[in-house]
């Protein structure tokens, strides 16, 4: 039940699906499944497991009628990938196979799985069209290319797989009731939460990693999508497996991009003060612009990202004002 999985629980459950959560808790706290039953007044079948165990998914696979598949299950963080590629290359693979092998020995063969943007390593142009040449700068990213390769071979090997590799661009903001939201065990990385915290006053500012990029305000411009509209996407896309074998890829973004500054303007008009920062040298490995063309999302899974910047900082803000993380 981490921050995209949650948000996608509730969508699923509101949908009227029965929903199994598989978590090992590594990033995430056993409270949210008791958020998501108040939020949708539904029960959740929350399992604590580690998808590594092949033996466990077996006997969930055995007990429970399960259709389909949404996995979520990966660590994320790029720099923490640099310096632990074993461990990214053992939980985001290893687990995916292990997942993927007793999802064949059951004989469920839908899935719909968390990919991202990073899959395009340094994109030549922008907007960005899921045709785009793929490639990794760092172990995080290799280790999603690869499973999406092993997902693109097992739709080769058996054409009943029915495989959506949805490719995420920057989910941001929060459940409206401030339930569930991001929270990050540890130091945050991305930007919206590192915004969040100065805002609370437990950070003293924002470093903003560059101004000198060739864009609207010289600060790094990115496709914020809010996390609601990323789990509708997940629902549609299910879906849209029903009648679709083989294996399709998706970008779930807004197809707008949003610069640094632009963020923290937002952000600043949310949560009614000033957000402090200083401009800092540009962070390696980082782009200058990053956004989607979802037309392919929009056309195929009549799908479309309804909420804008103010509503994710909004969104963002009343989940950490509310203090209720723990
Ligand atoms: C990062 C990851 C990317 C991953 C994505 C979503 C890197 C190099 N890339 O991308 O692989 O798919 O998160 O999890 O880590 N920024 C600041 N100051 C900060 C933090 C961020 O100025 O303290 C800027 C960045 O330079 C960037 C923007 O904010 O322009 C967004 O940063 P971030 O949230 O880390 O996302 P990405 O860089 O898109």
């Amino acid at each position: 039940m981490g921050y995209i999985g949650s948000h996608t629980c509730v969508e699923l459950l509101d949908a009227g699906h029965d929903v199994i959560v598989v978590d090992n808790l590594s990033n995430s706290l056993a409270s949210v499944a008791s958020r998501i039953e108040q939020i949708t007044r539904k029960k959740l079948d929350f399992i604590n497991a580690d998808i590594r165990h092949q033996t466990v998914l077996q006997s969930i696979f055995k007990q429970h009628q399960i259709e389909a598949v949404m996995h979520f299950a990966g660590l994320k963080a790029v720099g923490e990938s640099l310096e632990q590629p074993l461990s990214y290359y053992e939980n985001n693979v290893t687990g995916s196979l292990a997942l993927f092998g007793a999802m064949l020995e059951a004989g469920v063969k839908t899935i719909v799985f968390s990919s991202s943007a990073t899959v395009y390593g340094e994109p030549a142009t922008v907007p960005i069209t899921e045709d785009f040449p793929l490639s990794a700068t760092n172990p995080y990213g290799e280790s999603k290319l690869m499973i999406e390769k092993i997902l693109r071979d097992l739709a080769i090997s058996d054409s009943g797989w029915r495989i959506a590799l949805l490719r995420y661009f920057n989910p941001v903001g929060a459940h409206e009731s401030g339930l569930i939201g991001e929270n990050p065990l540890g130091a945050p990385n991305n930007l919206l939460p590192l915004i969040a915290q100065v805002a609370e006053g437990c950070r003293d500012l924002l470093r903003i990693y560059g101004n000198d990029y060739p864009t609207v305000d010289g600060t790094g411009v990115r496709d914020y999508i809010h996390v609601v509209d990323l789990a509708c996407a997940h629902i549609k896309a299910l879906e849209k497996l029903a009648s679709q074998q083989g294996v399709v890829a998706y970008n779930i973004g807004t197809g707008q991009g949003t610069s640094v500054l632009e963020i923290l303007h937002a952000f600043e008009a949310a949560c009614q003060k000033p957000i402090p920062y200083q401009f800092v040298t540009r962070r390696p490995g980082d782009i200058a612009q990053c956004f989607a063309d979802v037309s392919l999302a929009e056309h195929d899974l009549a799908w479309r990202a309804k909420k804008g910047i103010a509503e994710m900082c909004v969104d963002v803000w009343r989940w950490q004002s509310r203090g209720v993380r723990s």
